[in-house]
């Protein structure tokens, strides 16, 4: 049985009303229903990371959040997080420093990293790679990701948004 419902969601400052099953995670509400399918499905069960987004500037996995419960929320993708037309500063250092092999973690792991610099949880290599333990990466990309946030934190661009 589906008990389809009404579900506003603003996501990336766009407001839009969908009818949805009430159990459809953010994940599929994103990928599915609003066509922004930067965000990834590792998993689908909390494990992997892939599917990070942003709620009210705290990072969620979406896999894990009913999209019903994101109303009157502000609800952030990785197509969001560039400022006119530009790059996020992370997006840039991943670039610069080849923090990604296949790609396929990556909008994951930048979404954590904006997140992580925002909570000022990227004071020192052991501390980045703690609080990003949670995105997997099957590519053993690690080492240049901590290399790419270590560049955005030292100078200072991490708040640059
Ligand atoms: Fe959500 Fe893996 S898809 S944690
Ligand atoms: Fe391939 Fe991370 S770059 S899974």
């Amino acid at each position: 049985e589906v008990f389809e419902t009404v579900t506003e969601l603003t996501v990336n400052g766009r407001p839009s009303v969908l009818s949805l099953d009430t159990r459809v995670t953010l994940l599929d509400a994103l990928r599915d229903h609003l066509g922004l399918v930067g965000t990834k499905k590792g998993c689908d069960q909390g494990a992997c990371g892939a599917c990070t987004v942003h709620v009210n500037g705290k990072r969620v996995l979406s896999c894990l959040t009913l999209a019903a419960q994101c109303e009157g929320r502000a609800v952030t993708t990785i197509e969001g997080v560039a400022r006119a037309g530009a790059p996020h500063p992370v997006q840039e250092a991943f670039v610069a420093r080849d923090g990604f092999q296949c790609g396929f973690c990556t909008p994951g792991q930048i979404m954590s990293a904006i997140a992580l610099i925002d909570e000022e949880r990227a004071g020192t290599d052991d501390e980045i790679r703690e609080f990003m333990s949670g995105n997997l990466c099957r590519c053993g990309a690690y080492p240049n990701m901590v290399a790419a946030i270590r560049e955005v934190v030292s100078e200072g661009n991490g708040n640059a948004v």
